[in-house]
């Protein structure tokens, strides 16, 4: 305990993605603040985003209509209150993005505004075609690393959240990649911003870094978390051997692209909304065609010269793999892409622990129900970081000292104790996802649920990571992917994202919200 070294912030913010650098940005000046994050400053989901932000600016959009489709999708169980903040806020928010440097599309000099699944209006702003993402998250980086508040450590994971005896999150303990040595750094306040967990799954859209960290550290430090049944598992990830889950931007379908399956039918023709349905009825019809053969997105549809302007990134990267989508379906599935759930905040982005926030994708206020509306991430990282940069402003912070830590001893332990199974972890990785794609995705049952949570545990019991960042996340992949195991079993209904083949209609006394927390074994 001694030799490790011990670094001082006010506010530390775990994660670089739109939430972290955008919290960041609104609470530099008033407090030094860190980012810590875990690969480079870039790779977030963010930087991956296509499609783009929705937000309601177009000349006959309102927040009004804006809320009404964010609870339409959520499929009963939105927070409403956070939905009104998010929309709200949001066209205040999205300006501040643009002064900061953020190019959108635009056509005449004005904004263009493209559709998405189960919005009523043309409401998505886009950057650089299909690479909105990317555009908000160098925008941002500029500005963050100009700043001389904002200290940036990259290459550093977080092994665990540092606590008080009353429950205060104190700041974090990590693992410096570059100079491989553990390091605490004390913080007034930790704001975690660490994004979702799309590799828990064999298929993702979601980059390397998003297994879960920063939910499995608050989890192990007391936070609640809420809905984690609920992943949203994206409709069009191209699908060939050898080429990674790229996601194939459901604005594609909105331009016009047709889902046909192997005999060149459009199954989609007869269900409402046909192709621009809510995501969780095409991921499910393009999972049952795929029983009998490969789908495919058929942007054959769409004028070649639109194709060329508004999916640059796609129809590039497709190129790679042999295809030109100008002339050739992509054959795609559904890959998961974005939790729904994770550690509980009001409305604020306080968490049950005193100077713990959330926001981004590791947040779950229940803004977004059981389905997320597309496009609603980015919005949500972006009100809901400033909103707790708000919530922080009003508060008397104090700076803990190292004597008050109660819970480091116990980490640096699990961590040091090498207890090896016979399985590697690359071995013991691929099985996770596996089991998690086959048995706890997107259609789920009792039986396979059940079996899906023991071999878990079982797991959980038996894999103890070193001091390395690969066995790091694996534990916190783990940990995680039984805790939504547990959840999923845990709802007998299917709503949204959460798709029960025994019991396949949604019940109006599940209309609830789950809460787990370590050392309850009962999800309430
Ligand atoms: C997409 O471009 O289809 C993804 C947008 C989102 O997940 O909201």
């Amino acid at each position: 305990k001694k030799s490790l070294k011990v670094n001082q912030t006010e506010i530390l913010i775990l994660g670089s993605g739109i939430a972290g650098l955008y919290a960041s940005l609104k609470l530099k000046g008033e407090y030094q603040v860190t980012i810590i994050t875990k690969s480079r400053i870039t790779e977030s989901n963010t930087e991956h985003a296509q499609g783009g932000i929705a937000v309601a600016l177009n000349v006959d959009d309102s927040p009004g209509v804006h809320i009404e489709d964010t609870l339409k999708a959520g499929a009963g169980l939105c927070n409403i209150e956070a939905v009104k903040i998010m929309a709200e806020k949001g066209p205040e928010c999205v300006r501040d993005l643009i002064n900061l440097g953020t190019e959108f599309d635009r056509v005449n000099n004005e904004l263009d505004f493209t559709r998405e699944a189960a919005h009523s209006k043309n409401r998505v702003l886009h950057a650089l075609g299909d690479a909105t993402g990317g555009e908000i998250e160098r925008a941002l980086v500029e500005v963050v690393q100009k700043s001389s508040g904002i200290r940036v450590e990259e290459n550093t994971f977080v092994i665990d959240l540092l606590r008080e005896a009353d429950q205060s999150i104190a700041g974090a303990l990590v693992y410096n990649e570059d100079n491989k040595k553990m390091e605490a750094w004390l913080a007034k306040a930790v704001v975690l911003a660490t994004g979702g967990i799309g590799q828990l799954y064999k298929y993702t859209t979601n980059p390397e870094v998003a297994t879960g960290d920063g939910l499995a550290a608050a989890y192990r430090a007391g936070a609640e978390l809420m809905d984690m049944e609920f992943v949203q598992f994206h409709p069009t990830a191209l699908l060939l051997p050898g080429a990674p889950s790229f996601l194939i931007s459901e604005a594609a379908r909105g331009e016009g692209a047709k889902l046909v399956n192997h005999q060149g039918e459009r199954f989609m023709e007869n269900i409402s909304g046909k192709e621009l349905a809510p995501r969780d009825v095409v991921a499910r019809a393009i999972w049952s065609q795929m029983k009998t053969g490969q789908v495919y997105l058929d942007f054959t549809f769409a004028s070649i010269q639109r194709l060329e302007e508004r999916f640059p990134k796609i129809s590039k990267t497709c190129l790679q793999y042999g295809i030109d989508i100008t002339k050739t379906p992509v054959p795609i599935g559904p890959a998961a892409h974005y939790m729904m759930g994770g550690i509980k905040v009001n409305n604020g982005g306080e968490t049950n622990l005193p100077n713990l926030y959330a926001c981004g994708e590791c947040a779950c206020s229940g803004l977004h129900g059981a389905n997320r509306l597309a496009s609603n991430s980015l919005l949500d990282g972006l009100v809901f970081s400033a909103v707790i940069a708000g919530t922080i402003k009003k508060k008397k912070l104090t700076m803990p000292t190292w004597a008050e830590i109660i819970n480091f001893p116990a980490s640096q332990e699990g961590i040091q104790d090498t207890i090896k199974e016979t399985k590697g972890p690359p071995q013991l990785k691929s099985e996770i996802r596996e089991i998690m794609w086959e048995k706890v995705g997107i259609i789920r049952h009792e039986e396979g649920l059940r079996e899906a949570a023991q071999t878990l545990e079982h797991y959980s019991h038996h894999f103890f990571p070193e001091l390395r960042v690969e066995e790091m996340e694996l534990a916190n992949m783990l940990e995680l992917s039984l805790l939504i195991a547990e959840a999923a079993l845990h709802r007998h209904e299917s709503r949204g994202g959460h798709f029960r083949s025994d019991y396949p209609l949604a019940r109006e006394d599940w209309r609830k919200h789950c809460v787990q927390k370590k050392g309850d074994r009962n999800i309430s």
